[in-house]
């Protein structure tokens, strides 16, 4: 039975490889796509997720979310690395469909009411939409059946020197998020900065000559400045890997741990504060990913992607 999932995401470059490596895979069930500011702005996120759908030649409900957080300012470092457009300066076609009237929060509750206990969010973006949904929805929690999250990070951070991207830009929705009960497998830097693809595969892919690999690989131009900027040997295809995982769980380790967001701190705000050694005593709330196959990823990443015609 293919596993029913709504992708939660802000393409960005990786979230846009993910998506359609979920649209290509015959395990997953993409139920919708649901938008949140995160990279860029909402109103370019939605645009670029439809176009993307549109794209891989699909046409699956796409429900806005959250414009920011709720408590704090939007954080705005995402063009750096992903383009003013979000999608590294490619121009994308129009879309082929509207986005859908329902918001991401009223999508997710209607998803998990229909497939309850089955539902399984696949969050690639800041957590605003979920925090929402679970807000708004008292019963929402014990529906889901999980969620695989990319984010945070045991180790040090990569939009500062603590904290991850998709946690620093909402940790209040994050902190309500991991509190909530619900199961998470939390693919963290730990091992999506090691979830590398290398020059040479990229070639690889450019040179099927297929539509798909192609923008990818044009999208991923923006994405290597920034890589090579921070002296990594590839680049790290953190939303990919998580969306990956779901396919096949047997591509990474986790150690069960618990996990408490950083809200206030002046130095850490946003951290992911895992508890690697027990050394809290509180239960665990989070699967944590600590170890990968880069390879088996990559042969993954390359089947999904060239098997659109
Ligand atoms: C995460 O932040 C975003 O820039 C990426 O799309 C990914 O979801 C990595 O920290
Ligand atoms: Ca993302």
């Amino acid at each position: 039975m293919k596993r029913k999932i709504i992708i939660d995401c802000d393409p960005g470059i990786d979230d846009a490889l993910a998506i359609f490596m979920a649209l290509a895979s015959k395990k997953l069930e993409v139920l919708g796509i649901t938008t949140v500011a995160g990279n860029v702005g909402i109103d370019t996120v939605t645009r670029n997720a439809l176009s993307l759908v549109s794209i891989a030649g699909f046409q699956i409900p796409v429900c806005r979310g959250a414009a920011g957080p709720f408590l704090i300012k939007r954080e705005t470092g995402g063009a750096r690395i992903h383009g003013e457009n979000g999608v590294g300066d490619v121009l994308l076609p129009q879309p082929s469909f509207d986005e859908d009237s329902r918001s991401a929060a009223d999508f997710i509750n209607e998803m998990a009411g229909k497939y309850e206990g089955e539902l399984e969010l696949v969050v690639i973006g800041p957590l605003t939409n979920i925090a929402a949904a679970l807000g708004r929805y008292p019963d929402l929690s014990k529906k889901i059946k999980g969620l695989i999250m990319m984010g945070g990070a045991a180790g040090f951070g990569n939009v500062t020197p603590a904290a991850e991207f998709n946690i620093y830009a909402d940790p209040h929705a994050a902190a309500a998020v991991f509190q909530a009960g619900i199961p998470i497998d939390m693919y963290g830097l730990d091992v999506t900065n090691r979830a590398l693809i290398t020059g040479d595969e990229i070639a690889a892919l450019r040179a099927t000559g297929k539509a798909i690999p192609v923008i990818c690989c044009d999208m991923m131009k923006t994405y290597a400045d920034f890589y090579e900027s921070v002296g990594f040997s590839g680049l790290a295809l953190h939303d990919p890997f998580a969306l990956a995982c779901a396919v096949d769980e047997t591509l990474v380790r986790f150690k069960s741990c618990h996990v408490d967001i950083e809200t206030q701190g002046t130095l850490t705000r946003g951290k992911t504060v895992v508890d690697i050694l027990g050394v809290t005593g509180k239960k665990p709330n989070v699967r944590v990913a600590l170890e990968l196959d880069r390879e088996r990823f990559i042969q993954l990443l390359s089947n999904l992607l060239c098997s659109y015609e």
